[in-house]
């Protein structure tokens, strides 16, 4: 498979093109020191085999946050350079630190925009995070990924809604400006050699914010300006997020929130067509810079079929291989049948909003980790068989079935849906406790079909259930 075939980013080889983007964990604490639960979160990545694990973003600052790593200092080091190590015995892949610069926000909404900040200010962050890389150098990263996107500083300098009047604002070459700078300051720390790339927006998805049109323009400069690699993302802005009483706001709330971290009413692939027209348009001026698309991509058909088509040159995958990060070594070995397959529920993101510890709705209750499981043997259903039953009440579907039996313990259950004669399509999945499904997408006049299978901490899958057949 393409997927599995290695690719040269900038001066780096990456054993394969599935890439872990940045995703936080809420493990560290206010102090922003690497600790042992992060370094746990992160080896499991590395074992799982994806070819480039980004770390969560870490603040090139000082100021005050959440929950949050940080590289704003020497002091950061030591962990930092643990983390690095044990992430490169662990595993095949390459890692690299996010490196993020964020505006003040109060629990009362209130949030400090570009256009508050003096020149002087401004004027400083391209050396933060020069500083910040060149730790990422020090404490033995392969490369550096610049955070440009979401609500964070230089996106907000990149959004037409940058309300700046002077050379920082307006015009795409001014707003363009200082996330240029950042990059240069970036390669002039870190030399030629080492590796940098940037995540921004494909599209703002806010009302006047910008879209795959500019975002191409954007990507085009950041080429030329010397990125190894574009990783696009979408929305998570401040623009559109709802300001809960009494608490920060939480870029994720609104509508943009939804695009950059789209839950299951997305279709799969949500926001492909923005990362394939950059990569058409950058390729279109003669630069093969390598382009992540990012946004529900879970299947090997899915992702094998983007790389095949030149829409995208690696593969983002955040909350699939929150669900299961052996995922890569998995797929790769032909078992795609053994991954615990996310079912965007997002209960991720909502911890993540409530700074609490970013875990998995799958996971075991009180995991912080993915469970891993060399075991062979597949959940069973009992002697009776699984029972599946279907009920209609409240313009739903409701499944009810017997619990399944395993020697390690039953993780969870795929719920399979055909509509009519269609092949069978997995659409969620409830965890092991749970024998119980509630399918509010069901409509009347269609006919569907249903089964279910167990499966274990290993991913062993049972037999499929007996289907039945339910309609409204
Ligand atoms: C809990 C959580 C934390 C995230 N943190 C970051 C982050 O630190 N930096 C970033 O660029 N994106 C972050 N993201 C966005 C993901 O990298 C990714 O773009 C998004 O989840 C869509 O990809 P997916 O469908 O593969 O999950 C986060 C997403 C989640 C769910």
């Amino acid at each position: 498979m393409k997927l599995f075939s290695p690719l040269r980013v900038g001066t780096m080889e990456l054993p394969n093109r599935v890439v872990v983007p940045a995703m936080v964990t809420r493990l560290s604490g206010q102090d922003g020191f690497v600790n042992g639960p992060i370094t746990d979160r992160y080896v499991r990545f590395a074992r799982g085999g994806a070819g480039l694990v980004v770390v969560e973003a870490m603040a090139v600052h000082g100021s005050k946050s959440g929950p949050l790593l940080r590289i704003s200092g020497d002091e950061f080091l030591p962990g930092l350079r643990d983390l690095a190590a044990r992430m490169h015995d662990a595993g095949p892949g390459r890692c690299a630190p996010q490196i993020i610069h964020f505006l003040k926000i109060s629990r009362t909404g209130w949030r400090q925009k570009v256009q508050d900040l003096s020149i002087d200010e401004v004027r400083a962050i391209p050396g933060l995070y020069a500083a910040a890389a060149a730790r990422a150098v020090a404490a033995g990263f392969d490369a550096v990924e610049l955070h440009m996107a979401h609500a964070y500083t230089l996106s907000s300098f990149l959004s037409r809604l940058n309300g700046r009047r002077d050379d920082y604002g307006g015009s795409l070459e001014r707003r363009l400006r200082l996330p240029l700078e950042t990059l240069a300051a970036v390669r002039a720390a870190v030399g030629p050699n080492f590796p940098v790339g940037v995540r921004f927006d494909g599209e703002e998805c806010v009302k006047g914010g910008y879209t795959a049109q500019e975002a191409g323009v954007i990507a085009l400069r950041l080429a030329q300006g010397g990125a190894d690699w574009l990783s696009i993302s979408a929305g998570g802005k401040f623009e559109d997020a709802q300001h809960r009483p009494g608490e920060p706001l939480y870029p994720y709330t609104g509508y943009s929130g939804e695009r950059c971290m789209p839950g299951r009413q997305y279709p799969p692939a949500a926001n492909l067509p923005t990362a394939a027209a950059i990569k058409a348009f950058v390729a279109g001026h003669g630069l093969s810079t390598p382009v992540v698309a990012t946004g529900k991509i879970h299947t090997p058909e899915l992702a094998e079929g983007i790389l095949n088509d030149g829409k995208a040159d690696l593969i983002g995958m955040a909350r699939p291989l929150l669900a299961d990060p052996d995922w890569p070594r998995k797929v790769q070995a032909g078992r795609f049948d053994r991954v615990v397959r996310c079912c965007y529920a997002n209960v991720c993101k909502a911890k993540d909003e409530r700074f609490q510890t970013v875990t998995c709705f799958l996971w075991p209750r009180g995991s912080i980790n993915a469970p891993e499981s060399t075991d062979a043997q597949p959940p069973q259903w009992p002697q009776s068989g699984a029972n599946l039953v279907a009920e209609t009440s409240q313009g739903r579907i409701s499944l009810k079935w017997a619990a399944a039996s395993d020697n390690e313990g039953v993780y969870g259950y795929d719920v399979w849906r055909a509509e009519g004669s269609a092949p069978f399509e997995r659409i969620d999945a409830v965890p092991g406790a749970v024998c119980a499904y509630h399918d509010g997408t069901a409509v009347g006049g269609l006919g569907y079909r249903y089964y279910v299978a167990a499966y274990d901490f290993a991913g062993n899958r049972s037999a499929p259930s007996a289907a039945i057949e339910a309609q409204l």
